[in-house]
């Protein structure tokens, strides 16, 4: 993990928030290559779960929502933490962290009895700050999703079993935040809410198995190794407020096996909570058969982070003489970077840069000109470019170029006329 967090910051990928200020604890700030394997990691989602089907139509709902929301999704009641506090060195903990009476810090056995902790940050709404002006920076994106459920529906004209997917800042105030990006206060999710007809319950099962599959798959095709993941399914006390049954897919953290995703079957408990709070009714009503119901709802949801962080470690690879992220190319921030081989002879700098310019609008590139190829080279494996192309003193005479893979560090000359082509049915094979 302290390799990951050193090449993160050393190569652009994911600075402290603030750090010029001393840092915030549980903030995060994506640099130059990190935003776009961030921007990456959203589309891949987005991709697969809402443009690649025709039954999950997208959302976009304000992080500030009515507190009647969340009054009525049991967050008010029941988004705790346990604290304890030390009475002798004043330090907080989850009281589920410790393994002990003794305070982890100073040893002392002067741990307070566990008290409840909401995690929900409050803000205000307009210049009065009073009861009636409190509000809530969302904890997770579902509750727009529910909300919105027959607004969206109706404008989309869709029918159970379909989804609503939405992507967006989440704000937790984690006790213990922590382990780089994997436990943060502000953070990012993907969450896909899909409806389903309630009856026959055995149908909503399927559906819910069906997510689980689907989504460990998704992990797999984008090269996740199968090793490291696994899922695990949890029954009765363990599970959350709202789920009649949830898998968490798990990945095999540096720190042990952690969550990376949850699949959660949530019954008909948000609809059927937000038709009690609201006094609205939120039931689908079946044209063909007349039924009116509350659909059942299955729900995949991960945190944009902490995929990039299971990408970034799963990807990383320490070679003899090289670092090397070996990320998916849909994944990669940059598809391909342009060379040319020295930078004190223009007409090799400025067929370069034609080149260079001329793949900007069907892929991701950048153009590197500082060091010796070697060490571009080098710099393009830390940040996980697939293929990288140089110019050199023959292809001015030839018009080819060398196109060189991550991989294998394999290297092919290609002509300049078909290298947009050549690249792109790499990529794309890479992908297969
Ligand atoms: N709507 C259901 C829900 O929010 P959750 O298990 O609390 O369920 C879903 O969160 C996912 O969001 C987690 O699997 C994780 O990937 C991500 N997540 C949750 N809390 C996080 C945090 N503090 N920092 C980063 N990611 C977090």
């Amino acid at each position: 993990m302290e390799e990951i967090t050193a090449l993160c910051k050393r190569r652009g990928f994911i600075f402290q928030s603030s750090e010029l200020y001393g840092g915030v604890n549980g903030a995060w700030d994506y640099g130059p290559v990190g935003v776009e394997l961030k921007r990456n990691v959203r589309e891949a989602w987005w991709r697969d779960i809402v443009e690649l089907r025709d039954d999950v139509v997208g959302l976009d709902s304000a992080i500030l929502m009515a507190p009647a929301v969340w009054r009525a999704s049991g967050h008010v009641e029941n988004f705790h933490d346990q604290m304890v506090d030390c009475k002798t060195c004043k330090k907080r903990w989850r009281a589920d962290h410790l393994t002990s009476d003794q305070c982890p810090a100073c040893g002392n056995k002067t741990l307070t009895e566990p008290r409840a902790f909401n995690m929900m940050f409050k803000t205000s709404i307009g210049a009065m700050e009073d009861a009636s002006s409190e509000a809530y920076l969302r904890p997770e994106t579902a509750q727009g999703i529910f909300v919105d459920f027959k607004l969206a529906y109706q404008t989309a004209r869709k029918k159970p079993p379909f989804g609503i997917a939405q992507i967006g800042k989440a704000f937790r105030n984690e006790i213990t935040p922590g382990n780089f990006i994997f436990r943060s206060r502000e953070f990012e999710q993907m969450e896909l809410e899909y409806f389903v007809p309630t009856e026959p319950e055995a149908e909503t099962m399927r559906w819910y198995d069906y997510w689980v599959n689907e989504r460990f798959d998704w992990w797999m095709r984008l090269g996740v190794q199968h090793e490291r993941l696994r899922k695990t399914a949890y029954a009765g006390k363990d599970l959350a407020h709202y789920s009649k049954a949830t898998t968490d897919l798990e990945y095999d953290f540096p720190f042990g096996w952690g969550e990376l995703e949850g699949i959660a079957h949530r019954g008909t408990f948000d609809l059927t909570q937000h038709v009690a709070a609201s006094g609205k009714d939120l039931a689908f009503f079946d044209e063909e058969s007349k039924e009116k119901y509350l659909p059942t709802v299955i729900e995949p949801s991960l945190g944009v982070d902490r995929a990039l962080l299971v990408f970034l470690l799963d990807a990383f690879e320490r070679e003899a003489d090289r670092t090397v992220l070996h990320l998916h190319p849909r994944l990669a921030p940059y598809k391909a970077a342009v060379f040319p081989l020295v930078r004190n002879k223009p007409d090799i700098v400025e067929l370069a840069r034609t080149i260079e310019k001329s793949l900007r609008p069907s892929m991701r590139t950048t153009f590197d000109d500082s060091g010796n190829v070697g060490k571009r080279y080098y710099r393009q494996d830390e940040i996980g470019t697939p293929l990288c192309v140089t110019v050199d003193y023959d292809s001015l005479e030839q018009h080819d170029v060398t196109v060189r893979d991550r991989d294998t560090k394999a290297q092919v000359r290609v002509a300049v006329d078909s290298l947009g082509s050549y690249l792109r049915d790499r990529l794309a094979d890479w992908s297969r």
